[in-house]
């Protein structure tokens, strides 16, 4: 981060350092900057609050770095005034850890049918990470509690979202993964629901990776689609979104299983080698150096 003001305080014998910062972010989206206010002492950072230029909508007449300037002075006459109060009230909170399960593949199901085309997909991906010798686990977006992201940027101050739900778990779960599978439907041409809430909230990990610079590395994703229509067009939309919210991530698009024409039959069982196309799949991915 840059600096912008740096103030030296002592206040009842202690000495402070009170910093503005900020973060020009406008190579992730055009106008973005991200500033921050901190107080340390003895090296130790004590407070920490921040703000960004995209939360600021254009009918209020405040600017990010206005706001950051003002908590900035109002943090040094807090601090001057009285120390012990103003940390009290500052107290950096910790970001609550994920408790989720944590395994070397993430399978999201995006499908709302339990026991649907995708479902049996995902099965059957879990036989074949099994197979490896890998660990996995299957995430059903429809069945979780993910509040839909509101835009309000506030990730691009801490790197989390302001909603406690399941998606910390989530991200948990992803963060650790080296593989990540997603089986979506064609849902009029797109991607059902609740698959897109726990895309576009995914949005927090991409905040985290772009403020503290530690992009993923090295993790792939795979997509297995199932479309009742025939032909391959009518997943332009799925591959689009999902491979944009995969980049969006730092994860690898490496292969795609685009499975058209299955609405009458109602089961995908049906279909000759898919279930070995899988493990095949699943084993070229692991195989392969990048
Ligand atoms: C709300 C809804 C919208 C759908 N839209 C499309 C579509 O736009 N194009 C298509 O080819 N199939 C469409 N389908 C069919 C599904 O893609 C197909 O039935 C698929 O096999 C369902 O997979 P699942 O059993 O995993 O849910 C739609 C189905 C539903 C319920």
């Amino acid at each position: 981060m840059d600096p912008v003001l740096r103030h030296e305080i002592t206040s009842r014998g202690t000495s402070y350092i009170l910093t503005l910062s900020k973060q020009d972010l406008s190579s992730v989206y055009p106008g973005l900057v991200r500033y921050q206010v901190s107080v340390s002492s003895g090296g130790q950072v004590l407070a920490r609050s921040g703000t960004n230029s995209y939360e600021y909508s254009p009918t209020v007449p405040l600017t990010a770095e206005q706001v950051a300037r003002d908590m900035a002075e109002a943090w040094e006459r807090k601090l001057e005034a009285d120390p012990e109060k103003f940390l009290a009230a500052h107290k950096i909170q910790g970001v609550k850890a994920p408790t989720g399960v944590v395994t070397d593949v993430v399978v999201i199901q995006g499908s709302p049918r339990a026991d649907g085309n995708c479902s049996i997909l995902a099965g059957w991906t879990v036989e074949a990470v099994h197979a490896t010798g890998r660990t996995v686990q299957v995430i059903y977006p429809h069945d979780l509690n993910i509040h839909a992201c509101i835009g309000c940027y506030q990730c691009y101050n801490t790197g989390t979202c302001t909603f406690e739900d399941d998606m910390n778990n989530i991200i948990g779960a992803i963060r650790h993964a080296s593989l990540l599978v997603v089986c979506s439907p064609v849902y009029t041409n797109s991607v059902p629901g609740d698959l897109k809430l726990l895309i576009d909230r995914c949005q927090a990990y991409h905040a985290d990776q772009t403020i503290t610079g530690h992009a993923a590395n090295g993790k792939k994703g795979l997509i297995l689609s199932v479309a009742g229509r025939k032909g391959k067009t009518h997943f332009s939309c799925i591959t689009s979104v999902i491979r944009a919210f995969m980049r969006n991530v730092g994860i690898k698009p490496a292969g795609e299983l685009l499975i058209d024409g299955v609405d009458e039959a109602r089961d995908i069982r049906n279909l000759k080698n898919l279930k070995e196309d899988i493990r095949a799949l699943i084993g070229k991915t692991f195989n392969r150096k990048n």
